[in-house]
């Protein structure tokens, strides 16, 4: 039978990616994990593996972000299994890239489904539900200051998110709960290299100051930090992106 954990973290998108990373990263903090993903089951059970065998506790958890009935089951879940919810750490995330004049706007609409309407619904829930020191951590894009040609509907859908971030901010005054936004720089993950031939990753490789792509490794500290020590950074925006702007 295992003890009641210390604290609990949801990661929404927390099967692949940056999300999965964060999942393994806050585990080793102590963390009790529920794994969020949408589509493939095998990755999220990869990614409760990797934190079981390392002798953490996880389990995974089917929602779409979008949809608040799932999201509210995901909430319950977690409350079911670890007894409540310390951290929420939204990753789960689209990106698709066009000239604005040229925009499928189905895509567009999928997008802002799964990016914008998806953070408000994690962020009501996380706002009801999570208990006091807590921490809830949404993600934006470096491309909101970057502003490079084709990522139009992206950057919309992420400076979406970055006024719900520091809105809710204030809204939990009182709480003792911080609300921030990771906004990574291209980081090596699926998202990213879809779509992208090597000398496009490249170029994209060379651009920050410390010249190399992030890795999930690079971005999954800072979540660990605004989900533990960081707890006094709060309603803010963190570019961490290797100083490419
Ligand atoms: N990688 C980058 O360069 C970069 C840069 C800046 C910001 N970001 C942001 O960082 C976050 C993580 O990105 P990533 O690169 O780790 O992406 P990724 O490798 O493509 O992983 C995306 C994750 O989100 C899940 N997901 C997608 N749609 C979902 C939905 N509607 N409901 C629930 N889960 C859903 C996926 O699960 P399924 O496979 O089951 O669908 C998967 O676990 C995203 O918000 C992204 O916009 C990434």
């Amino acid at each position: 039978m295992s003890t009641t954990p210390a604290r609990v973290a949801i990661i929404t998108g927390g099967s692949r990616g940056i999300g999965r990373q964060t999942a393994g990263r806050l585990a080793a903090d102590g963390f009790a994990i529920v794994v969020n993903y949408a589509h493939n089951e095998a990755e999220a059970q990869a990614a409760v593996d990797a934190v079981t065998d390392a002798g953490g506790q996880a389990i995974s958890v089917r929602a779409d972000v979008a949809d608040e009935t799932e999201v509210a089951a995901l909430f319950d879940a977690a409350e079911e299994a670890y007894g409540g919810v310390d951290v929420v750490v939204n990753a789960a995330g689209q990106m698709s890239l066009s000239p604005i004049a040229d925009f499928d706007l189905d895509a567009f609409d999928r997008m802002l489904r799964t990016n914008v309407r998806g953070t408000f619904v994690v962020n009501q829930q996380a706002a009801r539900r999570v208990r006091g020191g807590g921490a809830i951590i949404n993600f934006s894009t470096s491309q909101v200051g970057l502003l490079f040609p084709s990522y139009g509907g992206y950057a919309a859908s992420k400076g979406a998110v970055e006024a719900i971030t520091r809105i809710l901010a204030r809204e939990m005054r009182g709480r003792d709960v911080s609300v921030n936004a990771v906004a990574p720089g291209p980081t090596a993950t699926a998202l990213f290299f879809n779509g992208k031939d090597e000398e496009t990753i490249a170029r994209f490789a060379a651009q920050p100051p410390l010249e190399r792509l992030g890795t999930p490794e690079d971005i999954a500290e800072v979540v660990a930090f605004l989900a533990g020590p960081g707890h006094w950074v709060n309603g803010q925006v963190v570019r961490a992106n290797g100083g490419v702007i």
